[in-house]
């Protein structure tokens, strides 16, 4: 790749799959050359809530990524947000943080950018794809152009087969799939590649 495009990877997770998806989407950009950051927003759960859940407060604990800031989505090409699916949506966590963007928005900060979105659930069908596609609805807001992971990468069409994006499904009962890891890695890859590409072009 002739340039070094840069991905932010935000997310929230409270029992680590999406942590786990979106530090794999971050070494797929990696290996093709990207500068990578893998932020988490701030919880915004009550201490109640959390300690309801061992899985959930022993990651909230030991969590080490950053907070992710209004600057890392300015210094971005290419964008990555992931969220469990709750409900059949994105957290609130999240929507929090990007309830803080107004002001890229009226300068038409992050026009022009790449962005992705990336999601886990407990079950296949239980709105992976609702998930993402409420994820992108904020990209058309901002004029950020909406990269899916489709199928081009021959992995993702014939095992994890979520065009939409990366996908984790905590109930598999195969404990050895690994094809969200993969499609992750894919995620990140596809994202560098088309960041690169969107970054050198001057468009109004
Ligand atoms: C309040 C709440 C709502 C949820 N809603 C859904 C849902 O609609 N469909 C589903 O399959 N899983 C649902 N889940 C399960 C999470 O999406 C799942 O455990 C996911 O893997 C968590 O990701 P994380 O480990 O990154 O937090 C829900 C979990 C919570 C706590």
């Amino acid at each position: 790749m002739g340039s070094s495009p840069k991905i932010a990877i935000i997310y929230y997770s409270a029992t680590g799959n999406v942590a786990h998806l979106a530090h794999n989407i971050a070494l797929g950009a990696q290996s093709v050359g990207a500068q990578t950051r893998v932020l988490r927003v701030q919880e915004t759960a009550p201490p109640e809530a959390i300690s309801s859940n061992a899985s959930w407060q022993n990651f909230t604990e030991h969590s080490t990524d950053d907070l992710a800031r209004l600057e890392d989505l300015v210094w971005a090409d290419g964008i990555a947000f992931g969220s469990p699916t709750r409900f059949g949506g994105p957290a609130s966590q999240l929507k929090a943080f990007l309830d803080t963007t107004g002001s890229l928005w009226a300068t038409g900060a992050l026009a022009n950018k790449v962005g992705t979105a990336f999601t886990s659930a407990s079950t296949q069908h239980g709105g992976l794809e609702s998930t993402i596609l409420a994820i992108n609805n904020i990209f058309y807001h901002w004029g950020t152009l909406i990269m899916p992971l489709g199928y081009p990468n021959e992995h993702v069409r014939k095992h994890s087969g979520n065009p939409y994006g990366a996908s984790h499904f905590a109930s598999s009962r195969n404990a050895d799939d690994t094809s969200h890891v993969k499609a992750a890695f894919s995620q990140g890859e596809r994202l560098a590649h088309v960041a690169a590409a969107f970054s050198r072009l001057e468009i109004s």
